[in-house]
């Protein structure tokens, strides 16, 4: 196609009026799909502004079923017309008769028109013939028309017929093509870059560049989507914004067992702390020493007890409370915060603090536990308040992600006195599944840290991994985090909306 285009403009006039004329191969470019093809190549030669060239929209027209029939049999005036005995040659035909030969449909558009053309009369109670030879004009246009596409009278013809429905139109799309300034027969190779070596060489003088091409669309990105667990996040953390509570800085993986476990009144001989349950980091070695004070006072409350309590009466070693640890639980942080709570300029005040963050636990990898996972928590410190209110609450928080019907069921936590599990109704599993720890943290852990004797303060805990399964039907916990995750699947899986109970 481009030889032939380029050839035709070079021999002849320089123009090319109608490329619907050139043929390729010994066939004319005829069809759509032709027209398309040469888009194709007068864009690329346009662009080299070898050629320039126009685009010509022209419509053809079709008859439709009834517009053959018209050709075939006349016009329903016609119709009617030929039905009729001519004036004094035949009884008069009524409309009853009428639609008995020609049809209903026919009689009532016919019998109208042939009356208006005055073909046909009345004459007594029925019609007779009122010309002797009426020129179906109807019928002589559309057969023209099935022979040319078009009528030569144009639009004043096509405009009633196409309004009538004999006709339809078609759009033909050709173009008209002329040289342009770079015209020649051979095609150049065009640069798109300019390389050092056409800078040293001299040759870009001599190169032809391609245009830039300003319209082009550039490359479909293939978007990112977010995490199923970082959708769940979203969701309970607006949960907690509309709740008024403000987020820990969790951004802090390596703790000590200080702030991991002594400062919450963990004993130090408690199984958690082993080996085979908590990842220990072996460099560096030790932590950072907390205020000395207060550390004196976590390690008489272990030792010795206070605050009412009888303590552990068991060896409290620095060395212990030193070691690195990958933080088992983001509780740890809800201390540190709960001891710059008691500890701010101004002394404390009420708070409402939530996380979401990862932690660690030294767990064989199954179908439901991986030795990481995210912790959602919350700790409300307030003078007064019971658990009485913890229930509340945790009602109230749970409701909102969807959970209506709560169980409670009295727990043990080392740092919590009571504690509570949280149980919530699933619906679609048909069963109560646990959601959540809770208590209400124990004076041994709040006194130390200098917080008011009346302040208590609410806790609760849980993954988000749990909840993130459950909604979206996931089994494995392996294919959720980790290498085996699908991300075809990550992209696919809808917002989370927990409020509204889609669970
Ligand atoms: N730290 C608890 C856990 O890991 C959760 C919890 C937080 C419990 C606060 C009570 C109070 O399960």
């Amino acid at each position: 196609i481009q030889t032939t285009i380029l050839q035709t403009l070079s021999a002849g006039s320089g123009e090319i009026k109608d490329t619907r004329t050139i043929a390729v191969d010994g066939r004319a470019l005829s069809t759509p799909e032709d027209q398309a093809a040469v888009r194709g190549v007068l864009d690329s030669l346009s662009s080299k502004e070898m050629i320039t060239y126009k685009q010509i929209t022209t419509t053809s027209f079709t008859l439709t079923e009834e517009g053959s029939q018209i050709v075939e049999s006349g016009s329903h005036e016609f119709r009617v017309w030929s039905a009729l005995p001519a004036k004094g040659q035949g009884e008069p035909v009524t409309v009853p008769e009428l639609q008995k030969l020609v049809g209903k449909d026919v009689t009532s558009i016919g019998q109208g028109r042939a009356f208006k053309n005055k073909w046909i009369a009345k004459d007594g109670a029925g019609f007779v013939r009122a010309v002797e030879a009426p020129v179906d004009e109807t019928a002589v246009q559309l057969k023209e028309i099935q022979e040319k596409g078009d009528h030569p009278a144009g639009e004043s013809v096509t405009k009633e017929l196409q309004k009538r429905k004999l006709i339809q139109p078609k759009k033909h799309i050709h173009y008209s093509v002329a040289k342009g300034p770079e015209f020649s027969t051979e095609v150049k190779q065009l640069e798109t870059d300019l390389t050092v070596e056409m800078l040293q060489s001299g040759a870009w003088k001599d190169s032809s560049f391609k245009q830039y091409n300003f319209a082009a669309t550039g490359q479909p990105t293939d978007g990112g989507a977010l995490h199923p667990l970082l959708k769940v996040r979203e969701e309970f953390r607006n949960i907690f914004f509309d709740m008024g509570f403000t987020e820990m800085p969790t951004n802090r993986f390596v703790e000590s067992a200080f702030w991991n476990f002594d400062a919450m009144f963990v004993p130090q001989q408690h199984p958690a702390r082993e080996m085979q349950d908590t990842f220990y980091v072996k460099d560096p070695v030790k932590a950072l020493q907390p205020d000395a004070e207060y550390y004196e006072r976590v390690r008489k409350t272990h030792e010795e007890g206070g605050y009412g309590s009888i303590g552990y009466r068991a060896p409290f070693s620095r060395e212990e409370s030193e070691k690195l640890l990958l933080r088992t639980h983001t509780t740890a942080i809800s201390t540190d915060m709960l001891y710059k709570l008691a500890n701010q300029p101004g002394g404390f005040k009420p708070a409402k603090m939530y996380s979401i963050d990862r932690v660690f636990r030294n767990e064989t990898a199954d179908a439901t536990h991986l030795a990481e996972f995210h912790q959602v928590e919350g700790v409300v410190a307030d003078y007064n308040i019971t658990l009485g209110n913890l229930i509340a609450f945790m009602q109230e928080f749970f409701s909102k992600t969807g959970n209506h019907k709560l169980r409670f069921k009295p727990a043990y936590n080392p740092y919590t006195e009571p504690s509570m599990e949280v149980f919530s109704w699933h619906e679609g599993l048909g069963k109560w599944i646990e959601i959540a720890n809770s208590g209400i943290f124990r004076p041994e852990m709040l006194e130390p840290m200098g917080l008011p004797k009346g302040v208590r303060v609410l806790g609760w805990g849980m993954s988000l991994e749990r909840p993130t399964m459950i909604k979206y039907k996931i089994s494995d916990i392996r294919t959720l985090v980790g290498h085996k995750t699908d991300l075809d699947q990550v992209k696919k899986r809808p917002a989370v909306r927990l409020e509204k109970g889609d669970e």
